[in-house]
């Protein structure tokens, strides 16, 4: 099946100050990272995504840039990256990276200029003269920022910052900021990455005059020129976006002949998928899964569990949300912004790692490309010690040596602290251990990864939600190629173990094959598929059809895959 790279991919998110350190002074560096290759390439990762390592004042965790040209000395230099790129090719491993171009630090050379009304720079950003309205309804991190606009004494002006007030907005609607954008992209393409996380997508293209804050309008057409230059330099790289927009927005960003984004992370399937598993109950998934467009033929979308920020649930309404909370996130100290949960996927299920893997293998099934957040395969925990949404970016855990093998520097010069305390202590959950452990999380999200990347028809085929007589606590889908391969995916949402007939859409493939555990076949008769699955226990199954005739008992004709 030809297909884009990425649609087959397994993704897995990265911030390299916390994954590993290579030099012993306690920051995690491009020198770790490729030493952590063999681990992914084992895991069975096709491709990393870094989160931003430009040099930064590090306020945002990088995502507040002085130099997009270059690596933060922290972690290494463009020499180190390199080398690094060089190792992830040998292994087949390809390299996406943040492209956060909504903002600026307050520290960039640019802004510095700006501040000084340097002519050239002034327009690189966002000012207004007049003393804002209120704008305490349009932060984008509701209880630490007080409004969008701030105050700059040396301009004599305001400037726009739709995030923290050090991130003044850059200006895209000025085309020598767009041409900025494009030498970026061009600089990393370069240097061998295959595409680009966008961050803030929608900010990036929103008007942004001196009344940006009421955002009237998205300039979408400055999302062509982005993928324009980008396909010309590079064919097949990754576009993917942060657009976390309703549904009735999101096609315009894939564009409708795909000349957009080619990949858009789905934030509006993922907060509807941890209240069906709250409830218990597929109805909120199948309901997300059914109001999101069909996008086109070559894009895709980008499914997660937790990511590096807070588990996001404004898109529920305030019932659904509560629920989440009460189940996920009861205490104060795991909310944040009023919308969301600072917790990782382990500590949010209690450690359960068969409720782990029941949610790992809908992102894996659902139409789309899974992105696994580091550590999460493992079961990580959250250190809620750590302010907003450093709660889920700790170093990570591979052994039981001291700050779990993530680095030999004295424990008080870490970037942040190891979790040594309670359920999730490095001293239990660590990647040696795993590794030992046939039935841990870490081995069977490797059979995992693997059986999905056997299986193309999940990342492209065509799908289709499947009724079964359980639609209380069954998810049961299909995915189909155009050759007639077929995989279904059944999901027990419920605690309690459920024996139940799965409705195929066609009779022409009767003979089922359970892709994990020890059985063999499952029955099919008439279309209905039959199994029992333990409480939310999941199971894959290959199609296939079965011709039984002439000679007794005798297959004459057994339809194989391929
Ligand atoms: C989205 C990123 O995911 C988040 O971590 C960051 O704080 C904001 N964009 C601002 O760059
Ligand atoms: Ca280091």
């Amino acid at each position: 099946m030809a297909t884009h790279w990425f649609k087959n991919a397994i993704i897995y998110c990265v911030d390299v100050d916390t994954f590993k350190d290579g030099n012993g002074d306690g920051i995690g560096d491009f020198i770790g990272l490729r030493q952590g290759l063999s681990y992914l390439a084992g895991l069975g990762v096709t491709c990393i995504w870094l989160l931003p390592f430009y040099p930064s004042p590090g306020r945002d965790n990088g995502y507040d840039i002085i130099d997009y040209l270059s690596v933060h000395p922290a972690l290494g230099d463009l020499g180190d990256f390199a080398k690094f790129m060089d190792e992830a090719a040998n292994r087949g491993i390809r390299v996406v990276i943040d492209l956060v171009v909504n903002h600026t630090s307050n520290e960039h050379p640019w802004f510095r200029a700006a501040q000084r009304r340097d002519p050239r720079y002034y327009s690189y950003y966002v000012w207004r003269k007049e003393k804002p309205p209120n704008t305490k309804d349009q932060v984008a991190f509701p209880g630490q920022q007080s409004g969008v606009w701030q105050y700059s004494r040396s301009a004599q002006a305001y400037y726009f910052h739709r995030f923290y007030d050090y991130q003044p907005d850059l200006n895209t609607a000025n085309p020598a900021v767009r041409d900025e954008i494009k030498k970026i992209m061009g600089f990393w393409l370069t240097l061998g990455v295959s595409g680009f996380r966008v961050d803030a997508a929608p900010f990036v293209i929103a008007h942004k005059g001196p009344e940006a804050e009421k955002q009237p309008h998205e300039s979408f057409e400055f999302i062509n020129e982005f993928r324009e230059f980008l396909s010309w330099k590079k064919g097949d790289a990754l576009f993917l976006a942060e657009a976390n927009v309703a549904p009735d927005q999101m096609l315009q960003y894939f564009g409708q002949r795909g000349d957009r984004m080619n990949m858009v992370l789905n934030f509006f399937v993922n907060p509807h998928l941890f209240l069906a598993i709250a409830n218990e109950s597929p109805e909120p998934l199948t309901r997300s899964l059914l109001q999101v467009p069909t996008i086109p033929e070559e894009s895709q979308w980008g499914y997660f569990l937790r990511n590096h920020d807070e588990l996001d649930l404004s898109r529920l309404t305030e019932l659904e949300r509560a629920r989440c909370f009460d189940v996920f996130g009861p205490e104060k100290k795991m909310q944040l912004y009023e919308r969301g949960i600072r917790r990782r996927l382990a500590p949010m299920f209690s450690g359960d790692v068969q409720r782990q893997l029941l949610a790992f293998s809908l992102i894996f099934t659902i139409p789309g490309t899974p992105i696994i957040w580091y550590g999460d395969e493992i079961g990580m925990g959250d250190d809620l010690n750590q302010p907003e949404r450093n709660s889920v970016r700790t170093p990570m855990q591979w052994s039981e040596e001291n700050n779990a093998g993530f680095s030999t520097a004295p424990a008080k010069k870490l970037r942040r602290p190891v979790i040594d305390f309670g359920r999730f202590d490095y001293r239990r959950v660590n990647v040696r251990a795993e590794r030992r452990d046939p039935t841990s999380l870490l081995n069977r999200l490797e059979r995992m990864i693997r059986t999905r990347k056997e299986y193309p028809e999940f990342a492209c085929g065509k799908y289709r939600l499947l009724e079964s007589d359980r639609t209380d606590a069954i998810f049961a889908h299909a995915c189909e190629d155009e050759e007639g391969n077929a995989v279904v995916a059944i999901h027990n949402l419920s605690r309690e173990p459920v024996k139940t007939k799965v409705r195929l859409w066609t009779d022409k493939l009767n003979h089922a094959v359970f892709l994990f555990g020890e059985k063999d076949d499952a029955t099919v008769v008439k279309k209905d598929l039959s199994l029992e699955l333990d409480g939310y226990a999941y199971n894959w199954l290959r199609l296939k059809s079965r011709e039984v005739a002439v000679g007794k008992n005798r297959r004459v004709k057994k339809t194989t895959r391929r």
